[in-house]
């Protein structure tokens, strides 16, 4: 961000990131918040892995329940390249126009299921963060929390087929959802929420947080 008089400032640009496990509900929460942000600025909603043409290919490898064989290293590196074309493509140019961006996940999904769900070194995962985003660091990242129970519920009543991720197991998403919560504890852009909460209250609840913050005005 480059303004602090921001909301209608000619040089305002914001970049916002929501994060947290599978079905934690982070995309209804990105969807809600760029509906109504919508309203006064010129918002870009995006959501990783994706959003570009080689980035969507690079999806469909990523999420493909066929590729089990795909290796730790290997998913790490495609979900950076992924980033990385996308960076790019879309969210530099997206910021360089002062637009609001919201993403979808980011690099600290990066961070939390290669990291701490695979057990990937995380300091050579934080230089290929930078390598990827090529310093594009969000200013806000908004971390929706629900514990590793839940997901199952959440999963019985989507009744859908899941992606290879998806298919994870419990001790996987105990670890991931661990990695959110120590990255919250110690970075300051991140804020925790309980996504156990309905999900207006938390909308709510990210709205008073960019008041507070000075982000929006009411
Ligand atoms: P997606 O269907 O977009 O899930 P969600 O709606 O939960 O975001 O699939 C993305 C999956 O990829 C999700 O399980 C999280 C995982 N992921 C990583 O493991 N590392 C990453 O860097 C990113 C961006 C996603």
């Amino acid at each position: 961000m480059v303004c602090f008089n921001r909301w209608k400032c000619v040089n305002f640009h914001m970049f916002l990131t929501f994060e947290g496990i599978d079905f934690c509900g982070k995309s209804t929460q990105a969807r809600l918040l760029a509906e109504r942000l919508e309203k006064d600025h010129v918002v870009r909603l995006i959501r990783e892995p994706g959003g570009t043409r080689i980035s969507e290919r690079l999806r469909e490898i990523l999420l493909d329940r066929r590729h089990l064989e795909l290796t730790d290293v290997a998913e790490l590196f495609l979900f950076s390249a992924s980033r990385a074309q996308l960076v790019a493509e879309v969210i530099r140019p997206a910021i360089g126009r002062s637009e609001l961006v919201i993403c979808d996940r980011y690099y600290d999904s990066t961070t939390a299921y290669q990291g701490f769900g695979r057990g990937i070194d995380r300091e050579a995962i934080s230089r290929i963060n930078a390598l990827a985003t090529g310093g594009t660091d969000p200013d806000l990242t908004f971390v929706i929390d629900i514990p590793v129970e839940e997901i199952e519920r959440r999963k019985q009543s989507a009744g859908l087929s899941f992606d290879r991720m998806e298919i994870s197991g419990q001790q996987f998403y105990g670890r991931v959802r661990a990695g959110y919560q120590n990255m919250a504890r110690t970075l300051e852009r991140m804020v925790l929420l309980d996504g156990t909460l309905p999900a207006q209250e938390i909308h709510q609840e990210i709205w008073r947080t960019l008041l507070l913050q000075q982000i929006i005005h009411s």
